[in-house]
C-alpha cells in the first residue's frame, strides 16, 4: 500500500493589532512561532502605553521574533475615538510596558501608511481569509468598521481579547482594560454584525501562568523564549505585589491560542453591547445571554478553556528552536 502525504492546511493570514504590553509581546511571539498562522502585518494602538512606546516595543518584539525586515508595521490611534485624555499607562506592565526588560532598540520604522489603511489593504487583498487579532483597545478596528466598511466586511473574522462577559472587570469592578480605554470603539465593533470571536477575562483570568514556567522560559538558550520569560517574570512580580499570587495573566496570548485551537475553548453566541455612559460601569459589557432583547446575537464569546492549553502552547512553541 502506498502512503499518501497528508496535506497541511494553508496557514491563516493574520494581522495583529496590539499595544505591547508584556502579554501582547508574548502573543506576538506565539503567533510568529506557529506554523498555522502567517503574520501579514502588525499594527499598534495606544493602550498599555502611548503610541510611540507601544510602536517601538512592537518593532523590538518583531526583531526578537525574527520577523522579516520588510514585515509591515504601522502605527494607529494615539487615543480614544471620541478624543480627550487616554487612560493612563497600565502599571502591571512595568515602566516601559515590557516588564522593565530592555530589548535592543529596533531599526524598524513604522510605515507612512496609517494602521487602518494597512489593515484595509490587506483585508481587500485576501478577501474572506484575513483574521484580525485585536489585542488592545478597539480604536483602530472601530475606524476600520466606520471608514472602510468594504474592507471590514472582507475580513474572515475579528478575534479580540477584551471585556468581561460575566466576570469582574480588571480596571474597574465592571470593566476590562481594553474596553475601558475606548468603550465607544468597542461598541461600534461588537455591534457591527461582523463575525467576531471575543476572548474575555472570563477565560484569560481563570488560571494564572505560574512563576516557575516564566523562570523556565527565562533560562532558555533561545533568545526569544528567554526574553519572554524575563518579561513575564516582571509582570509576575507586579501581580504578586498586588495580589500575593506568584502568577501572571497572559491575556492576549489566549486570543492567539483561540485561533490555533478554537476547539479547546467553549463558546457561546450572544448579542454584546457596551456601556458607554455608566457612572460606575463605563466600559462594561452587557451580554444578552438569555435573548431578552432583539439585539442580533453575532458575537462568539469564549467562556472556558481546556485546562493547561495556554501553558502547553506557550511552552512548546516558545522553547522550540527557531
Ligand atoms: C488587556 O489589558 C492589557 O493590559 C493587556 O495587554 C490585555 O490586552 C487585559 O485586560
Ligand atoms: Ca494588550
Amino acid at each position: 500500500m502506498t502512503s499518501r502525504a497528508t496535506a497541511r492546511p494553508d496557514p491563516i493570514p493574520v494581522v495583529l493589532d496590539c499595544d505591547p504590553g508584556v502579554d501582547d509581546a508574548v502573543a506576538l511571539l506565539l503567533a510568529f512561532r506557529s506554523a498555522e498562522l502567517r503574520v501579514r502585518a502588525v499594527t499598534t494602538v495606544a493602550g498599555n502605553a502611548g503610541i510611540e512606546v507601544v510602536t517601538a516595543n512592537a518593532a523590538a518584539v518583531l526583531d526578537l521574533a525574527g520577523a522579516p525586515p520588510d514585515l509591515p508595521l504601522a502605527a494607529g490611534a494615539a487615543g480614544p475615538l471620541r478624543g480627550g485624555e487616554r487612560v493612563p499607562d497600565e502599571p502591571i506592565h512595568g515602566g516601559n510596558a515590557l516588564g522593565d526588560v530592555t530589548l535592543p532598540v529596533s531599526a524598524r520604522l513604522p510605515a507612512a501608511q496609517p494602521a487602518v489603511e494597512l489593515i484595509a489593504q490587506l483585508a481587500l487583498e485576501h478577501p474572506g481569509e484575513l483574521v484580525l487579532i485585536a489585542l488592545g483597545p478597539l480604536t483602530n478596528v472601530a475606524r476600520l468598521v466606520t471608514e472602510q466598511p468594504a474592507a471590514a466586511a472582507a475580513l474572515r473574522e475579528i478575534v479580540h481579547m477584551g471585556g468581561a462577559a460575566f466576570a469582574q472587570g480588571n480596571i474597574t469592578p465592571a470593566a476590562e482594560f481594553n474596553t475601558f480605554c475606548d468603550p465607544e470603539a468597542a461598541r461600534i465593533v461588537l455591534t457591527s454584525g461582523l463575525p467576531i470571536r471575543l476572548v474575555p477575562l472570563d477565560v484569560t483570568r481563570r488560571t494564572g501562568f505560574p512563576r516557575a514556567l516564566s523562570a523556565r522560559l527565562a533560562s532558555s538558550a533561545n533568545p526569544a523564549a528567554a526574553a519572554a520569560g524575563a518579561m513575564l517574570l516582571g509582570m509576575t512580580a507586579a501581580h504578586q505585589a498586588r495580589t500575593g499570587a506568584a502568577v501572571c495573566h497572559v491575556h492576549d496570548a489566549s486570543a492567539v491560542a483561540s485561533v490555533l485551537a478554537p476547539e479547546a475553548m467553549t463558546w457561546q453566541r450572544a448579542a454584546v453591547e457596551v456601556e458607554c455612559a455608566g457612572e460606575l460601569s463605563r466600559g462594561a459589557l452587557v451580554v444578552d445571554a438569555l435573548g431578552r432583547t432583539d439585539w442580533p446575537a453575532t458575537v462568539d464569546i469564549a467562556l472556558s478553556a481546556r485546562e493547561g492549553v495556554l501553558e502547553e502552547l506557550l511552552m512548546s512553541r516558545l522553547e522550540r528552536r527557531p
